[in-house]
């Protein structure tokens, strides 16, 4: 195992220490706006405004945030375990880039960067969107969003994760209800072709059951101590 394939599924509690809000905890996201509203394409047709402010106060909030301890950890197990780790994250944040890690797997996209709904140009993108944002690409004027996947939209980069999920030892999912597909499946596809499966929550998730092994507590301090445990006790 110390030389296998480690596979990482972060959600929004790996980022909740560093107060960014999680979606379905108590004040969490989803239980101040209905997720219908501001985070489909048929919100967006409505009241793509609505949409925009929502995403911006996100953006803001992901800028003045700091990575914490859960995501220096991981970095450093990419930096220093012997194996290959992979690093999948639902989070649209960047505190896993800023923490050091690489090749991070954005399934849900990244809240800093823009898609034109006419072209799929996609682009960095630091500030506030306005309606009357233009295209880098193909100037259109209107269809600029930020290049977050939505309920009803495919996830990105799916066939390159069930592939790292089939070659998977170890699939370890951090701060995650376990509530939002495919996301939520990969545990069973990882236990079903035969890896270790390991559960890091502040409480058991909604997928407990599937999982063999559980860490509970909060990540700034469950993940440091599994990363210095995988490389070999030092801290
Ligand atoms: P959720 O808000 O559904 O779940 C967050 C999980 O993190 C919960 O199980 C919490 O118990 C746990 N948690 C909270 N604080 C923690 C801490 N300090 N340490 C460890 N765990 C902690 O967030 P996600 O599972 O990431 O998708 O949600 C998945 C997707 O649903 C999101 O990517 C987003 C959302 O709707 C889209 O917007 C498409």
């Amino acid at each position: 195992m110390r030389e296998g394939h480690i596979v990482i599924l972060t959600g929004a509690g790996v980022s909740a220490e560093s107060g960014l809000g999680t979606f379905r905890d108590v004040g969490g996201l989803w239980t101040k706006y209905d997720f219908a509203d501001v985070a489909t394409p048929e919100g967006y047709a409505r009241d793509p405004g609505l949409v925009l402010d929502f995403y911006n106060a996100r953006r803001a909030n992901c800028r003045g945030a700091e990575p914490n301890a859960a995501h220096a950890a991981i970095a450093r197990l990419q930096r220093e375990y012997q194996g290959r780790v992979t690093l999948v994250t639902q989070n649209i944040d960047d505190l896993h880039e800023r923490g050091g890690s690489s090749g991070v797997i954005h399934m849900h996209g990244q809240i800093l960067r823009a898609l034109c709904a006419a072209c799929g140009h996609q682009w960095g993108w630091a500030g506030a969107m306005a309606l009357d944002d233009h295209c880098h690409s193909c100037a259109a004027v209107g269809t600029v969003r930020p290049d977050v996947v939505w309920f009803g939209e495919m996830p990105y980069h799916m066939e390159e994760i069930w592939a790292r999920i089939a070659d998977s030892d170890l699939f370890a999912a951090i701060g995650t209800s376990g509530s939002v597909y495919p996301a939520a499946g990969f545990v069973a596809d990882a236990r079903h072709r035969g890896a270790r499966t390991l559960e890091i929550n502040l409480e058991p998730s909604e997928n407990a059951a599937v999982f063999d092994q559980r860490l509970l507590g909060p990540a700034s301090e469950t993940v440091p101590d599994w990363v210095a445990g995988l490389l070999g006790g030092s801290g």
